[in-house]
């Protein structure tokens, strides 16, 4: 199937029916290719249940990955080196290190796992440059802003063309669809028409299908990107006087329609970070204050807030209200 979007000109997207699928189909590929190989993955991203990837977010400088999941073999996460986002250093030691083994990196081009850890456009530049110099691929996990920040992603904000994309969430409109493409060249190397298999029950189900491409109609239709942005600016606007005059810090950050309050004492983090066990319990008390307020925040100081469509300038007023004044009785 052919399909045509923002930065991208001409992708194959593979219809496969979950984002696990499409990480771990990513991951099958290379295997078929290089031999030792390694996935380069970066601490604080999350790329789904596959499981050279489901590894635990390491910190400081590169480490050997150990599974962060019970069940999942150690011989899997033997292949998957963990980053430090943010660190061309970093990045650059691994490679000098272990480049010739190295078939993928794969990032999520604005990690919103672990917060939201807005990278600088010079690193993921880097990673593009470190990519193509050693012969490995470089993925960006577009399941979170593909098709949310713009319609050809991050790869299209940031003027990046990674060798692969994988997409899921509002490619399928709420089914479970996820979608991965890339250049032709190397989408051939997939079945049917290439030698590393990739099928499932449910892969392209009509249903799921019809519900993603009414999705990506709607958005089109309707300014969608240009209407996120706007909703996305009118919540900055409308929350920081609010978190200004929180009793403790708070930083607002932004991607379009995806915003995080960090309760980082110092300035949010652009890569993974712990935060203090008195921040997370503010959190905690936040969370409930504005629950009983009627608005529901994702329930982890480290998960980011999604703003869609339908929210409206009467909901961001109930927001702000509810927000100023929960910070009131937190301590
Ligand atoms: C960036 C990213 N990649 C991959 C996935 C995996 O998607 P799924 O949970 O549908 O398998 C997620 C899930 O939230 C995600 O946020």
């Amino acid at each position: 199937m052919y399909f045509r979007f923002g930065f991208f000109d001409v992708i194959p997207l593979l219809y496969t029916k979950s984002h696990i699928r499409v990480n771990s189909c990513v991951v099958y590929y290379f295997v078929s290719n290089l031999n030792p190989i390694l996935i380069v993955k970066f601490s604080g991203c999350y790329h789904g249940h596959a499981d050279h990837l489901l590894v635990a977010a390491g910190s400081g400088l590169a480490t050997f990955g150990t599974p962060s999941s019970a069940g999942v073999p150690e011989a899997f996460t033997a292949c998957t080196r963990v980053l430090p986002l943010d660190d061309e250093a970093a990045v650059e030691e691994l490679f000098t290190r272990e480049g010739s083994k190295i078939a993928a990196v794969i990032i999520e081009p604005v990690p919103a796992n672990h917060g939201l850890l807005l990278q600088r456009r010079e690193f993921l530049q880097r990673l593009r440059e470190v990519t193509r110099r050693h012969g490995a691929l470089l993925i960006f996990d577009e399941v979170i802003s593909g098709f949310r920040l713009a319609r050809g992603g991050v790869a299209e904000l940031v003027g990046i063309v990674p060798d692969l994309a994988t997409f899921g969430k509002v490619i399928g409109g709420g089914m479970p669809v996820g979608g991965f493409g890339g250049s032709r060249q190397i989408m051939q190397r997939l079945a049917p028409l290439g030698d590393t298999y990739q099928a499932g029950t449910l892969s392209g189900n009509p249903v799921a299908m019809a519900s993603g491409i009414t999705t990506l109609d709607i958005l089109i239709r309707e300014s969608g990107w240009e209407r996120l942005e706007q909703i996305g600016a009118q919540v900055e606007r409308s929350l920081l006087p609010a978190l200004r005059d929180a009793p403790f810090p708070i930083h607002f950050v932004r991607a379009g329609s995806l915003f995080w309050m960090s309760f980082h004492d110092a300035a949010a983090p652009r890569s993974a970070a712990s935060m203090s066990p008195k921040a997370v319990e503010r959190y905690g008390a936040l969370f409930h204050a504005m629950l009983d307020r009627g608005v529901y925040l994702p329930p982890s100081a480290y998960e980011a807030c999604f703003l869609s469509l339908a929210h409206t300038s009467a909901d961001v007023e109930q927001l702000t209200r509810a927000l100023r004044e929960s910070l009131a009785t937190i301590q």
